[in-house]
């Protein structure tokens, strides 16, 4: 049963009707006479169509891209991740148990650390060794870092989740030789060593630090972010500075053992194409390049249509609502602008993108006390935008080989909210585990036609980026009255099973849609799907299960096709089997 939205006063949608969009749509009467009586029969009750297209593979959907972010950063790390070894909050070795349990519950692939802007002002020496003796400092975002939770408590972490880490490396305020020293700490085998030189093999003086700080074994980082953000925060360059100084940092370091560096450039400021053509012309100018493997790209969607990090998390109207959404939908945008930029100069594409920052950015007044800088709630709204922005990167799975959600708890986009002893997960949280089936998958090409929402506040330039702000996009019009992602995973003995994603916007219509599989037929369907009475319906510590995940209602399939009806602002998986 499609669930009956309470929102008083929908905005007015295009001006499609279902008879007019029957009428407009791909699915004209000769398409349908194509396709068949049953099809004909189907589609006449049908708002909008989707057709999977298993015959068009993407590329395989990469773990990475349902990753994670923790920095530094107001109740992130000090009571989100951290509450020490001393405290009644269940902890796992300091680390939140609460914590650790939902990661794992989405099977977060990969953790990025310490930040964000805080990771250019960070002296990763500062966080090892005896925690008393180490040494509080003033950080970014006017912190005071007790360094209780470093290096060795962030690999901790990692290994309570089961996930990779990804470290960011102080590119602003910290030499070279810290960056490969850093590297040198973290993956340098413990014993002797090969000196490949006439000298005999001995121990690495770093690897022996780190074991007497309690891990002997080497945390193999493979992840690097050569700075972050270095046109704001991380140093106000230009591409072509930057440039140099990623070159300067990478020309040598020490790699152990078959697994390479994997070293992540800093890239734009949203849709800023001027820095990533610049900046891979710079970095092309020198043929050694080493090890480039990622461009790192933020874009967060503000709450406020005229400014950035603006708007409230949770009083909005239906304007702001569609609006929202039109704009993080611009993550498309984002991802193929790059794509091609780099494609300029890489014209193999060895290089993928990292979204290693991204969510919906509010300004404040929902935070949990004004000591968690930049904490937010999240609602029904941010479910769709997580939605929304998985299956851009699902739909790009050739492009985009990780991104990292900002941030996972007490933050921008966060999956989950914690206070004390208190906590919660998120609407986004339901939807990140309910994408699980992508995860790995091969993404297919899938094709969606629906009734699409004028965004009535399409009025000015759009501002995007991050902290550092300083770009802006022209104003999009219009938001896809369904979106989604399909993907294809292969059960053996022949049998395939689908994955199909759609987010249905519209707040006050339920969107019944006629759903196909190209050269194939569907046996059976299920799947699960997240509404709730109200948008800004939300999870709080007095009320967690306020927003939750539900069986959605299916129906047979009728000669390989499907009717389904999505219901109102509402984020729906659907698991096919086919025939
Ligand atoms: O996620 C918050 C901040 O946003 C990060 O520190 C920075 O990289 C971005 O501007």
């Amino acid at each position: 049963m499609p669930l009956k939205p309470t929102t008083p006063n929908p905005t007015p949608l295009h001006p499609t009707t279902r008879r007019s969009f029957l009428k407009t749509s791909t699915l004209t009467a000769s398409a349908l006479a194509l396709r068949g009586p049953n099809l004909l029969a189907q589609s006449t009750q049908a708002d909008a169509h989707i057709e999977i297209l298993p015959g068009e593979p993407i590329a395989t959907i990469a773990p990475e891209i349902y990753s994670h972010f923790i920095e530094h950063l107001g109740g992130v790390i000090y009571d989100g991740v951290w509450v020490g070894e001393r405290s009644k909050i269940p902890n796992q070795n300091g680390i939140r148990t609460a914590f650790i349990d939902a990661m794992r519950a989405v099977k977060a692939p990969v953790l990025r650390w310490p930040g964000g802007c805080f990771a250019d002002s960070y002296d990763w020496r500062d966080g090892i060794g005896p925690a008393a003796k180490r040494p509080a400092r003033a950080g970014f975002w006017s912190q005071q870092d007790s360094n209780q939770y470093g290096l060795h408590e962030f690999m901790h972490t990692c290994r309570a989740i089961g996930c990779k880490p990804y470290l960011a490396a102080n590119l602003r305020t910290l030499p070279a030789r810290d960056f490969y020293q850093e590297i040198e700490y973290c993956n340098a085998p413990a014993g002797n060593l090969p000196s490949n030189s006439a000298a005999p093999p001995v121990p690495n003086a770093l690897a022996a630090q780190r074991a007497a700080n309690g891990d002997t074994q080497p945390f193999n980082v493979d992840l690097w972010g050569v700075g972050n953000e270095s046109w704001g925060c991380g140093g106000n360059l230009t591409p072509e500075e930057y440039a140099a100084e990623y070159r300067r940092f990478t020309a040598w370091a020490p790699s152990y053992g078959k697994d390479t560096l994997k070293l992540i450039a800093v890239g734009p400021n949203g849709d800023d194409v001027d820095w990533t053509s610049r900046l891979f012309k710079a970095l092309h100018a020198n043929p050694e390049r080493r090890h480039l493997w990622g461009l790192s790209v933020h874009y967060y969607t503000s709450g406020s249509p005229s400014k950035f990090a603006a708007g409230d998390a949770l009083k909005f109207n239906d304007g702001d609502f569609y609006d929202l959404l039109t704009r993080g939908s611009i993550m498309e945008r984002v991802v193929t602008d790059h794509w091609k930029a780099m494609g300029e100069t890489d014209t193999e594409h060895n290089v993928k993108l990292v979204v290693d920052e991204w969510g919906a950015w509010y300004g404040k007044g929902t935070e949990l006390a004004p000591e968690y800088n930049l904490s937010q709630q999240s609602t029904m709204r941010d479910a769709l935008l997580t939605g929304i922005t998985l299956d851009i990167f699902q739909r790009h799975a050739d492009k985009v080989a990780v991104a990292n959600v900002a941030q996972s708890i007490n933050c921008i986009h966060s999956l989950m909210l914690a206070q004390g002893d208190r906590f919660t997960v998120t609407p986004t949280f339901h939807v990140f585990q309910m994408y699980l089936p992508h995860s790995g998958a091969q993404a297919v090409r899938a094709e969606f036609t629906a009734p699409t929402i004028v965004n009535p506040l399409a009025n000015a330039p759009i501002p995007v980026g991050g902290n550092s702000y300083i770009g802006s996009l022209e104003a999009v019009k219009t938001l896809a009255g369904l979106s989604g992602s399909a993907s294809v995973l292969n059960h053996g003995a022949g049998g395939k099973q689908l994955t199909l994603s759609v987010v249905n916007p519209h707040l006050d219509r339920p969107i019944t849609t006629e759903v196909a599989v190209r050269g194939a037929s569907i046996a059976s369907v299920k799947g699960t799907v997240l509404a709730s009475k109200d948008v800004h319906d939300h999870n709080d510590f007095d009320h967690p299960n306020a927003v939750r995940p539900a069986a959605a209602t299916t129906a047979q399939p009728t000669a390989g096709r499907l009717l389904h009806t999505f219901p109102p602002a509402s984020v729906t998986t659907l698991q096919i089997t086919l025939a």
